[in-house]
């Protein structure tokens, strides 16, 4: 179909030579705050010598992405026996026995008793060659925004899928997460994705090698179309979160006899991201700040280099600070580069003047701060197939800003098939349609184009809680 070729080809250009993997930090909303997972660990981990990466996880609600990455802390030693079993307590007097892996992430009482994510978990694993970061997103659809905001600070994406009976099916329909999710993965910059198909221990399951290739063979088309390269960027595996089974050991030929593929620690140890390029303008997107002893700015470093004693811009506001101290977690580091999510106590400025989605920024070459831009949009889907024209008004999510904008003129569609623009004049488009748009926001914010820092330049619209459209920043 038309309109999956063209995101494609919009999303496709993420394989821009300059393309910086690490996703923009979002922030979605006083709701978004990540949760910490405290580790037993904490103090011994090694900081400078291994890489890191950010892994969030994604996927249809129910699909097992908080069981998976809580089996994934208790495997890696980072949970005590004690502690699981307290939770196993808990979930039993909740009525929830098979969730207590959950808890691991799910750790609010709203989530408990709910049995589904609300906010991002964040906890710390490490595998032979890597650090890694989990951002545990939620699945329902309600806090698609929190979503959003996880799979904005992360390199990779694990897409969880549950193989159960049905659940496939309902994750997969159009309206369910799994295809939300991957598209909106992809437009944040989530490059790499293993999709690890879960409840593979489930009774209507059992282990079924055609269960498994069915779901990837319904998998791969919808990946190629959301702009995975399938063959580079994408690898399957079985799991059974809950039993632990093919993470970080492989497969138990007696439980499984036909996977001789990798587990999943295997997987995430062997996945190669480029870095971004720390010679480049730097920019920090800003997804949270306090104070202590000064102000204190969170985020993860989208390009360049900083260094403890830089002045830099606080932009839109251009306020001038000193770089005072980085912390990388619990490490005070003279420098860091792209990639890293840092907190960075500043002099100069007070907590009050900085809001998220401003962005610390180079003072020799800043970030623009615009109120207008013009912008390519491909529309996936508009609310009960409603026209887009001037005068939309939608929520526009872009790295970690999220304000409110509204389309002020559509200036050419774009041909499906020669991807050039159209001559005829366009007044309105409907779902499918690749258009050239101005978009307007009230208040200053801090954008790039696509083509100088993707990650800075691509974002997405939702409207009434639904992403309606997904687009990059061709013009300030
Ligand atoms: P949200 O955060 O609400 O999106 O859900 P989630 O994807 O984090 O799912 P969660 O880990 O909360 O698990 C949902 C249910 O699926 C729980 O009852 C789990 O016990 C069950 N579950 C998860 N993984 C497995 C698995 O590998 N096998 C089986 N049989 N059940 C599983
Ligand atoms: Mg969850």
């Amino acid at each position: 179909m038309d309109i999956e070729e063209d995101i494609r080809s919009l999303q496709l250009d993420s394989a821009d030579p300059k393309e910086e993997v690490q996703a923009q930090a979002v922030e979605a909303g006083p709701k978004a705050k990540d949760k910490e997972i405290p580790s037993v660990q904490d103090e011994e981990v090694e900081q400078t010598e291994k890489r890191h990466l950010n892994v969030v996880f994604i996927g249809h609600v129910d699909a097992g992405k908080s069981t998976t990455g809580g089996q994934i802390l208790f495997l890696s030693g980072q949970v005590d026996d004690r502690t699981i079993q307290k939770y196993e307590k808990e979930a039993k007097d909740k009525s929830r026995e098979s969730w207590y892996m959950a808890y691991i992430m799910d750790t609010n009482e709203e989530e408990r008793v709910k049995g589904k994510t609300v906010e991002v978990g964040r906890a710390h694993f490490e595998t032979e060659t890597t650090r890694f970061t989990i951002l545990d997103a939620p699945g329902h659809k309600s806090y698609v925004p929190n979503m959003i905001s996880g799979a904005s600070q992360a390199d990779i994406g694990v897409l969880v899928i549950s193989a159960r009976k049905g659940e496939f099916e309902t994750g997969y329909e159009r309206g369910g997460q799994t295809r939300e999710h991957v598209q909106l993965a992809k437009t944040l910059g989530v490059t790499k994705l293993l999709v690890v198909v879960n409840k593979m221990d489930d009774p209507t399951v059992n282990w079924s090698k055609e269960r498994y290739d069915e779901i990837e063979s319904k998998m791969i088309p919808f990946l190629k179309q959301s702009g995975y390269n399938v063959k580079k960027d994408v690898l399957f595996l079985p799991i059974s979160g809950l039993m632990g089974s093919n993470l970080k050991t492989r497969m138990d030929r007696s439980i499984c006899s036909w996977w001789d593929g990798p587990c999943l620690f295997e997987a995430l140890d062997s996945i190669e991201v480029p870095m971004g390029d720390p010679k480049r303008p730097f920019r920090m997107p800003i997804i949270d700040k306090f104070k202590d002893m000064g102000t204190v700015v969170m985020g993860k470093v989208e390009s360049g280099t900083i260094r403890e004693g830089d002045s830099l811009f606080i932009m839109p506001n251009k306020d001038q600070v000193k770089v005072v101290a980085i912390y990388i977690d619990e490490n005070r580091v003279k420098r860091a580069g792209p990639g890293e999510n840092l907190r960075v106590r500043l002099s100069g400025v007070e907590e009050e003047d900085i809001l998220t989605g401003f962005v610390l920024s180079s003072v020799a070459n800043p970030i623009s701060a615009v109120t207008e831009f013009v912008a390519q949009l491909a529309i996936l889907e508009l609310l009960d197939n409603a026209i887009f024209t001037a005068g939309y008004k939608a929520v526009l999510h872009i790295h970690s800003v999220v304000e409110e904008c509204e389309i002020v003129e559509l200036l050419q569609q774009i041909d499906p098939k020669t991807k050039k623009p159209m001559k005829k004049k366009v007044l309105f488009v409907k779902n499918g349609a690749v258009v050239l748009c101005r978009v307007q926001v009230s208040n200053m914010i801090c954008v790039e184009k696509f083509s100088d820092f993707p990650q800075l330049g691509r974002f997405t619209l939702r409207t009434e809680g639904k992403t309606i459209a997904v687009g990059k920043v061709t013009a300030l």
